[in-house]
């Protein structure tokens, strides 16, 4: 039995989100997105509180009542709005995965970046500073790309506390962050320094961050570790991994093996899939042109071979999200019924997909770690191939059994979904195997005593 430790997990996405029902009663959903999927686990093994962000009115509702486990802050709107729909998404998403299209955007929005996300940073930065006044032993656990600059503001306050934050998106080479003004990019590295750990997902955005310590902020690096300001921080690299004891269960739940059902009774011969959110950084339009080219090379599969793109509407208040989904839906029509589209949220729908592709296409742009490779592979009951970006941080650990894409290579992408479905049963069972092994032993218990273990490690020094 492991140690439970106390600890404050801090998030813009929260575990859970409220909503009403036709009879006016709340009702109560697993909140969206890998993240807040993947750190659950935690919950069940240590004593947390989750500070989170309200999402929809219902949530706002909840925020003004009293609250334990998980807290709900009710920003105020206009700052949270500038804060997500302009600064956190686009502006540091498209830095990071690199989609800004530098001749003509972005331009950079000051006004979000100070009245959006350094106000919103600032009012997480208190409640946290208010759970640890009711628990000061807790260790913090910030998440992501949406809280760079709080951790700062607790370190000022509480310059005791123990506090690590994970990044689970790509961290670009320091040119890359030229795009942001040089008080703002010196902010974003400074602002995570606060922190004893920073943690990636792999070596390659590790080694990124601990050069752009050096080019961003003159920083000392010594091995992994960051020296800057009077302050040491450990940076480390952990793949999450995914709960099999819960996706085991599901692959087994009832609405799960109905819509299996649907879909083995209408399933052709072999099956691409590919899950995602519809976010311009998983490269769904290129996907659908290599698929299309793949058939334009090999007319003996048409009618034989059928892409599902199962796609969670994502970000929609963001005009280059709205248009990656017009772009979307204009390139599946040109495939005709070589594709089946469907745009929304229907989780059941995607483990089942997962259950039964013969090739899922992870071909993203850019990918912090991409969990849809590791969930997808685990509950597959086909032996089917994961054609894999080189680009998805999942590349590092699953690449050696993947058939892998660069993502920008459309003719490439085609010859290796032909390749995937026309490898032979041995192959197939031989990688799919190996896929499977690898996950069960790099779970996310795993990665949750990892992050545990970085925490003791630091304690240690100080
Ligand atoms: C990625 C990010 C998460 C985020 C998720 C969904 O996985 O790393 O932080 O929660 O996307 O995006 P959303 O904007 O809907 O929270």
């Amino acid at each position: 039995m492991r140690e439970r430790r106390k600890l404050i997990v801090v998030s813009n996405r929260g575990p859970v989100t409220y909503g009403r029902d036709a009879d006016g009663n709340r009702t109560e959903s697993r909140g969206g997105g890998g993240l807040a999927t993947a750190l659950r686990g935690l919950v069940e093994q240590h004593d947390v509180t989750w500070i989170a962000n309200a999402m929809t009115d219902e949530d706002r509702v909840v925020a003004g009542e009293e609250q334990r486990e998980t807290i709900l802050l009710a920003q105020d709107p206009g700052a949270y709005d500038l804060y997500y729909n302009v600064a956190a998404n686009p502006t540091l998403w498209f830095v990071q995965h690199m989609l800004w299209n530098l001749p003509y955007t972005p331009d950079f929005d000051r006004h979000a970046w100070v009245d959006g996300y350094r106000v919103v940073n600032a009012t997480m930065a208190r409640a946290v500073i208010a759970a640890l006044d009711r628990d000061p032993a807790a260790a913090v656990f910030f998440q992501d790309y949406h809280l760079y600059l709080a951790p700062e503001i607790v370190r000022r306050e509480r310059p005791d506390t123990l506090m690590s934050q994970f990044v689970h998106i790509p961290w670009p080479e320091a040119d890359a962050w030229s795009v942001l003004p040089p008080d703002v990019r010196a902010d974003v590295f400074t602002g995570l320094l606060a922190n004893d750990v920073v943690g990636f997902h792999t070596h390659r955005w590790q080694r990124n961050f601990l050069r752009g310590c050096i080019d961003v902020l003159d920083a000392d690096v010594e091995g992994d570790v960051v020296r800057h300001d009077g302050r040491a921080t450990l940076v480390t690299a952990h793949p999450i991994g995914i709960d099999t004891v819960d996706f085991d269960a599901l692959s087994d739940r009832d609405d799960v093996r109905e819509r299996e059902r649907e879909l083995v009774a209408s399933r052709p011969e072999q099956l691409v899939v590919r899950v995602d959110r519809t976010d311009p950084s998983k490269n769904i339009v290129r996907g659908f042109r290599a698929f299309a080219l793949m058939l334009e090379r090999h007319p003996e599969l048409r009618g034989r071979v059928r892409m599902l793109a199962l796609l969670d509407p994502s970000r929609q208040d963001i005009p280059e999200y709205a248009d990656y989904v017009a772009a979307i839906e204009h390139e599946a029509a040109a495939l005709g019924d070589a594709v089946d589209l469907r745009i929304g949220d229907d989780f059941a729908r995607s483990v089942a997909a997962y259950k039964q592709f013969d090739v899922l296409l992870v071909n993203s742009v850019f990918d912090g770690l991409n969990l849809v490779a590791k969930e997808g592979s685990y509950v597959n009951g086909r032996n089917g191939v994961l054609v894999l970006s080189e680009n998805a941080g999942s590349s590092e650990e699953l690449g050696e059994w993947a058939v892998n894409v660069n993502p920008f290579d459309v003719s490439t992408q085609a010859d290796a979904l032909y390749a995937a479905l026309a490898m032979d049963a041995a192959e197939k069972h031989r990688r799919a195997e190996a896929i499977r092994a690898h996950l069960r032993t790099h779970d996310i218990e795993e990665w949750g005593a990892l992050q545990m273990a970085d925490l003791d490690r630091v304690r240690s020094t100080v």
